[in-house]
């Protein structure tokens, strides 16, 4: 349901372009701002507005969205100069739609409170593919009352929105499902070369094990790239790099061991010292094959 929201939109990547344009399509007037030129012209020439700052972004609207990078790029157009508490006013909200640490979350919510700008951390899960059909899983931390004042903007964006607690909350919820990706991912690739150094068609594996109690979402989306060569990035091993960086951050804080997360970040840290950054995730698998010293999946030697 459409609400009388004026709708900000900061950070127009990858993610954020789709995102802001469903909020277009669901009849919202959106101002935007970007670092960069590319994205503001792709949006204005969509039907935005275009403002000169984070700044600018908040005195035109009432709810102010960021999808940016990481910790440092959402303190920046948050608290920096010619940031979004600098257009702080009655009733503003921020959502920041990043994934980033959970205290930093805190710790700008709490600077907002003293300027009297309320703040959600409503992190995503879905790539790409779901920021543009529109059915993100939005996982979100602040007050129920903000959270429910924005549940029409999110029902633009997402398909499954769950209100996970205060302030972080949303951050840790997303960062216990990049624990959960990271390591299903491990299993998966595990799987593929124990099948493939056994003798049995890996592509034999995948379907009789995805039926059953064994399956995931990396059994049915990844292992089949791999077993193409397909390794382009859904989403690259740098960004699962930085959030995995970030869940052991906050598991140290209450020693909390995640040693199979560790492990995860190991193997690609491993990928990127061979120049994997960029390879999509599913890469993982070939940390795998060297360390059984078994021969390439994907290279046409199997199904
Ligand atoms: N890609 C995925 O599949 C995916 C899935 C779920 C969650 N996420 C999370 O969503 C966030 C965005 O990801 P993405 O894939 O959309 O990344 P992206 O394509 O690199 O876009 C990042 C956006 O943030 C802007 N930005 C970065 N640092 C900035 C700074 N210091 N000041 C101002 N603007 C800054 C960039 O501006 P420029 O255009 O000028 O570079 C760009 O618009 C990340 O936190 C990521 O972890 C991504």
């Amino acid at each position: 349901m459409e609400t009388n929201e004026r709708i900000g939109f900061i950070g127009l990547g990858i993610m954020g372009r789709p995102m802001a344009r469903n909020l277009l399509k669901a009849g919202y007037q959106l101002t935007v701002w970007n670092r960069s030129r590319p994205g503001i012209d792709a949006l204005v020439a969509d039907g935005a507005l275009a403002a000169g700052s984070p700044r600018a972004v908040a005195e035109r609207s009432s709810v102010v969205i960021t999808i940016l990078g990481d910790s440092p790029d959402t303190e920046r157009v948050a608290l920096g100069e010619n940031g979004i508490i600098e257009g702080a006013h009655d009733g503003l909200v921020h959502i920041d739609m990043s994934t980033i640490s959970p205290a930093v979350t805190r710790a700008i919510a709490k600077r907002y409170a003293a300027a009297g700008i309320e703040m959600l951390d409503a992190p995503v899960s879905g790539g790409e593919q779901g920021a543009i059909d529109g059915t993100l899983s939005i996982m979100a931390g602040g007050t129920p009352d903000v959270f429910d004042r924005c549940r029409p903007l999110f029902e633009a964006m997402g398909k499954s929105l769950v209100y996970c607690g205060p302030h972080g909350a949303g951050q840790v919820v997303k960062l216990c499902n990049q624990v959960v990706v990271g390591l299903n991912n491990l299993a998966m690739s595990e799987a593929l070369v124990l099948a493939a150094k056994a003798g049995v068609d890996p592509a034999t594996m995948i379907e009789a094990v995805r039926a059953g109690a064994g399956s995931s979402w990396a059994l049915h989306n990844l292992a089949p790239r791999i077993l193409a060569g397909d390794f382009k990035p859904g989403f690259k091993v740098w960004q699962q790099q930085k959030d995995l960086r970030l869940a052991l951050e906050l598991a140290d804080q209450d020693h909390t061991p995640l040693p199979g997360t560790a492990l995860v970040r190991q193997l690609f840290a491993a990928l990127e010292a061979e120049g994997l950054g960029e390879a999509g995730t599913q890469a993982l698998v070939k940390a795998l094959e060297k360390l059984a010293n078994a021969p390439a999946l994907g290279d046409g030697t199997t199904s």
